[in-house]
């Protein structure tokens, strides 16, 4: 049995005053059977760890380097995050593959970074809707998956996140039968590569335009084991919503 999980993904949105929303989410926890994860910008992860201490809720970060320390102006650690008492990273999301050119390469380097400080990395994969409509879609995450995930995977350190990149912000999703098509071939792949006792449980979460409305319907879907959700999980009442659905 795989424990559902909603990751709420901040982006870039948040200052001190934001911590509310998660003090909000607190008092209407609808479902303690699912794992919360908030991953709010750098700037406020400390402060939201400390927020969250008693909350039964993780705080994790959207991106580290690949390297532990050194001259990277502007970048974060694993080591840092963790010391922060982060507890997860978001590495590979489609925005930074996109606006920074990560490769499969690069998120693989960071993904081995993240374990090697305690993190658990959330992975995401996804194709565009290019790609999409030339039916490229199982080659693309198939690729990336290959790419980006170190050989020492396990049902603790991973978590993978499906997020179609068409499907991020734009209120549209695929389709429940697309979605498990992914799904089921994530699950395939994870199986084949890592054995079926890691591959059966690492948890495949979809991401790309969760709402509160749609968001059991997905979480019904087989292989679907929570979402990591962006604009909705800003809002304390609507992600309550979606923790409760899943
Ligand atoms: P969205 O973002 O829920 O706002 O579509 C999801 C994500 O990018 O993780």
């Amino acid at each position: 049995m795989r424990r559902k999980i909603a990751a709420g993904n901040w982006k870039m949105n948040g200052l001190r005053e934001a911590l509310r929303e998660v003090e909000g989410l607190h008092s209407a926890n609808p479902n303690p059977d699912c794992e919360v994860i908030i991953c709010p910008p750098a700037t406020l992860i400390r402060s939201m760890v400390k927020t969250c201490d008693t909350m039964n809720i993780n705080v994790g970060g959207q991106d580290c380097h690949e390297n532990s320390s050194g001259a990277h102006t502007g970048d974060i650690s694993a080591e840092m995050l963790a010391d922060t008492g982060a507890t997860h990273a978001i590495l590979g999301h489609s925005e930074r593959r996109d606006a920074y050119g990560e490769s499969s390469t690069l998120v693989r380097a960071k993904t081995r970074a993240a374990w090697n400080a305690g993190l658990v990395a959330i992975v995401c994969v996804g194709e565009t809707l290019e790609e999409r409509e030339a039916a490229n879609t199982l080659d693309i995450v198939g690729g990336q998956l290959a790419g980006s995930i170190p050989d020492a995977a396990t049902a603790e350190n991973l978590i993978v996140a499906y997020e179609p990149v068409w499907a991020i912000g734009t209120g549209k999703t695929p389709t429940l039968n697309d979605i498990g098509e992914v799904h089921d071939f994530i699950r395939m792949r994870l199986e084949r590569r890592f054995g079926e006792g890691v591959g059966r449980s690492v948890r495949i979460l979809y991401g790309g335009s969760m709402k509160p409305e749609n968001a059991a319907d997905i979480a019904a879907v087989s292989n679907v084991d929570g979402g990591l959700v962006g604009g909705a999980s800003l809002k304390a009442p609507d992600f309550s919503r979606i923790v409760a659905a899943l």
